[in-house]
């Protein structure tokens, strides 16, 4: 039987240092959009639990990530995004190549055995997926995997979608209720009761750090309402929901969460990225990122956008009631639906995988 976490997981200021050291330094981690980084000599400051990172694209386009540390005494090279020709320091001028090597260190004299070679800035992992940026703090990581699912996204063409607006706001919740949230629709006829939920089911698949779900129209009207209700995003038949239409916002979506921060909605002609910043045990920075294919009018995509709007301060607001709940020392001792919180389970065992917990204890 899966059950709830205790509440103390989504309050206590220690196990969240234990997951920021157990989840965030060590899995692959969402951190910008590829868009931040696109051009040679462009830069994406970013915090991985507390740690800072930057990620560069370099003058033969290679995508690099450092820690965003000087190796002089440690201040943070840049902040946000821009592009630069080589990283300086802003606190003694040390300048960094876009490889990261050091390229100057003027005024340091001849410290002894101070060798410039040996003093780049430290490297770290990063690779992309699904438009996303994802970094890996932990020299032994193996390369991302997002497994079989993957395959499920490939009919979204998201390397055809241009950004067009960007969100960021704090909620007052621990992440793991924000990713809980996403990751199951159980409440979107209690919560978002102006969204269809009649006409769909909303099966779900969990694998590796993917969990994917969609929603299956129960009369499928054309060819690809049947691709979506007939087929699984690892088959075949499943490329045909490319031509899904979604006659109102929220028709017709897949759903796709990839522990432990990062989460697409995918929608014909559109997709919204949404990832998680920790940045303390009851605070989180939200980040959403707005797709779409060039060819979509303003209307729906302000449409859209307004339903979306709507939608998450829904969420949010339920969220942050949850974490009152742990803030005060209570934890539910619940279960989870076996039909609707798969996805949420699967989470929890990555989570308890993670922090070498016993599953379900
Ligand atoms: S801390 Fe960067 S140059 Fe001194
Ligand atoms: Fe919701």
């Amino acid at each position: 039987m899966a059950t709830t976490l205790p509440g103390s997981w989504y309050a206590d200021p220690a196990h969240h240092r234990r997951e920021l050291d157990r989840v965030f330094r060590r899995c692959w981690v969402g951190v910008g959009l590829d868009t931040d980084v696109a051009e040679p000599g462009s830069y994406l400051a970013a915090t991985v639990g507390p740690v800072p990172v930057v990620v560069v694209r370099d003058a033969e386009r290679t995508l690099r990530a450092f820690l965003n540390v000087c190796r002089h005494r440690g201040a943070p090279l840049v902040e946000g995004t821009g592009t630069a020709r080589a990283l300086a320091c802003p606190y003694h001028g040390w300048v960094y190549r876009l490889d990261g090597s050091l390229a100057r260190a003027a005024g340091v004299g001849n410290p002894e055995e101070f060798d410039p070679s040996c003093s780049g800035l430290l490297p770290v992992a990063v690779t992309t997926f699904a438009r996303s940026v994802l970094v890996n703090l932990d020299p032994a990581a193996a390369p991302f995997d997002p497994g079989p699912l993957a395959a499920g996204l490939a009919p979204y063409r998201l390397e055809h979608l241009e950004v067009d607006r960007r969100d960021r706001y704090v909620c007052r919740a621990n992440w793991k209720v924000l990713l809980e949230n996403y990751s199951e629709n159980y409440h979107t006829p209690f919560v978002h009761t102006q969204l269809p939920a009649a006409g769909y089911e909303y099966p779900m698949e969990c694998d590796g750090p993917v969990v994917f779900a969609w929603d299956r129209p129960l009369a499928p009207r054309d060819r690809s309402e049947e691709a979506l209700a007939r087929f699984r995003p690892r088959d075949a038949g499943w490329a045909g929901v490319a031509d899904c239409p979604a006659p109102e916002p929220f028709n017709n979506g897949a759903y796709v969460t990839v522990w432990p921060n990062t989460m697409l909605s995918m929608f014909h002609g559109f997709a919204a990225t949404f990832r998680l910043t920790p940045t303390a045990a009851d605070t989180t920075i939200v980040e959403r990122d707005y797709l779409w294919d060039p060819g979509v009018p303003e209307e729906r995509r302000a449409a859209q956008y307004e339903a979306t709007r709507d939608v998450v301060a829904q969420d949010l607001r339920i969220c942050e009631a949850l974490q009152r709940t742990y803030d005060a020392g209570c934890s539910a001792h619940g279960v989870l639906s076996t039909l609707h919180e798969r996805g949420v389970a699967h989470l929890h065992g990555l989570l308890r995988a993670a922090l070498g917990e016993p599953d379900g204890g």
